[in-house]
């Protein structure tokens, strides 16, 4: 969860100047590889591409690996310091500096999803080396990332549900810069032994605590918005025990202790790098504009729309159909929409005759936009219009925080028991209280139980652990299988 320096601007520039192939295109095919050798060799192209960008950014990393341990207390304690400082400010009734509205939250987990969606992959690889007790902190992080097994814990499973639970989930049609974290994740993980020292890199990288992530958790919770996802990684990122430790600890037992370790740092420091390509969380949050995002998902909608309303539904002497055959002219509908009075702007929006066609018992327009699509529309009919004609930011009372803030924990209590044991037979294994019924996981761990030795059962394992299977039934089922089989 590093901080990101690079703007989604300047990274696409800096694409286009390196003739980078596009990250969307990477992203797919590495998320569900047709072919092994083939995925191996576009991860091996993409990375030495991204490579070459990461060494034009600063190097913050110390000159010495020794130096690490202590560089990262001291930016986690700093990262304290700075959240204490953010903690006063609001205390003082400073607004929120992240988020100015719940849109424009439910717009940073939208954009974020192409990286949260891939949460851990880089590590992949290392799940082949489970023989070797020098890669196991960085098995152990890939390990907590799948949740070890149980579908309340694993990273990918939560983030899917809070992007479901907000109607986020159609990230596909972002822009090209907010798919190059995860393709560089998704080139990690298909790595063959070439990329190591980066991987190392990019993982320490990573799993440092970053002061954005106990903003972003703070912020979303005040706006009535499950942080779960982002508490969970605010303790397992700590620096004592947790994955920024782990993650410093595998840079010192991977060092070579006879090659050339002063070049393997060098490319640990590169991979560090790399968690600063493409759009990061602070581009993300810097390039919501309430009006634009309105205006894209109206485009989007008139593709459907343009020919669906009836010739009696006019504005401004024009049909709907009419104004949306031409998505250039959505802003104007917009306007129009407002000057005719179908929508009320700064007042509730109860109060818009538009808002009712969406929202309000047998709405013509019932479930055409979705609870995030609603959100946007909300805010920005709330949003009142200075003297300028420029929609001034919502900011959410303390009291409607707090109201937000009780729904939340009005919710189902979350479910936190520990992983089941999968084995009834054979190897020793403890007995699982709850006997699953699905004819695949009962084959798969048949089938494992089978296997005369424990490499040939890691062999039938790791596969379904990959970045792409590991959130399934199958792939939760493998990984507490693995995760026992290591111990
Ligand atoms: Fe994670």
């Amino acid at each position: 969860m590093h901080s990101l320096l690079s703007t989604a601007p300047q990274a696409a520039s800096r694409a286009q100047e390196l003739r980078l192939p596009n990250a969307h295109d990477i992203y797919d095919t590495l998320g569900a590889p047709a072919n092994a050798a083939m995925a191996r060799a576009t991860a091996r192209n993409y990375l030495q591409q991204q490579l070459q960008a990461a060494e034009a950014l600063p190097n913050v990393l110390p000159e010495r690996p020794e130096d690490l341990l202590n560089w990262s207390r001291s930016s986690a304690e700093q990262v304290g310091v700075q959240y204490q400082a953010y903690l006063a400010e609001r205390k003082n009734g400073a607004p929120r500096r992240f988020f100015m509205s719940k849109a424009h939250a439910l717009y940073f987990l939208r954009a974020a999803a192409p990286t949260k969606l891939v949460d851990g992959s880089w590590l992949y690889s290392a799940l082949q080396q489970w023989q070797h007790q020098r890669f196991r902190a960085l098995i152990q992080i890939y390990l907590e990332e799948l949740g070890d097994g149980v579908e309340e814990k694993n990273h990918v499973v939560l983030y899917q549900k809070l992007l479901a639970s907000h109607g986020c989930d159609d990230w596909e049609e972002l822009d090209d810069a907010y798919f190059v974290q995860g393709a560089i994740q998704l080139s990690l993980a298909h790595d063959n032994g070439n990329f190591l020292p980066e991987i190392i890199g990019f993982n320490l990288g990573y799993e440092q605590l970053p002061l954005h992530l106990l903003i972003t958790a703070y912020e979303l919770n005040e706006l009535g918005i499950d942080p779960y996802y982002f508490t969970l990684h605010v303790t397992v990122d700590n620096g004592s025990t947790g994955h920024a430790r782990k993650a410093t600890d595998a840079v010192l037992q991977l060092m070579p202790r006879f090659g050339d370790s002063a070049a393997f740092y060098r490319r640990v420091r590169n991979g560090f790098r790399l968690n600063d390509l493409g759009a990061g969380t602070m581009d993300i949050i810097a390039g919501f504009d309430l009006q634009q995002e309105l205006v894209r998902i109206l485009c989007e909608k008139s593709v459907a729309g343009k020919n669906m309303h009836s010739d009696y539904c006019r504005i401004g002497g024009k049909s709907i159909n009419d104004w949306l055959g031409d998505k250039a002219q959505v802003p104007a509908l917009l306007e129009k929409l407002t000057s005719t009075g179908w929508i009320q702007r700064g007042a509730p929006v109860e109060d818009s005759r538009f808002w009712r066609l969406i929202q309000s018992e047998r709405a013509e327009m019932f479930g055409v936009f979705s609870p995030y699509e609603q959100q946007v529309l909300r805010d920005w009919i709330e949003s009142p219009l200075d003297d300028t004609g420029i929609a001034a930011p919502r900011i959410m009372s303390h009291r409607a925080a707090m109201r937000a803030i009780d729904n939340l924990s009005e919710g189902q209590p979350r479910t936190t028991h520990g992983t089941r044991g999968v084995f009834r037979r054979h190897m020793g294994l403890q007995q699982t209280q709850e006997p699953t019924f699905d004819a695949d996981l009962r084959e798969l761990e048949h089938k494992v139980a089978q296997q005369g030795s424990k490499g040939s059962a890691m062999d039938i394992l790791i596969p379904l652990m990959s970045p792409a299977n590991h959130h399934s039934a199958a792939g939760l089922m493998a990984t507490r299988l693995y995760r026992q089989l290591l111990a």
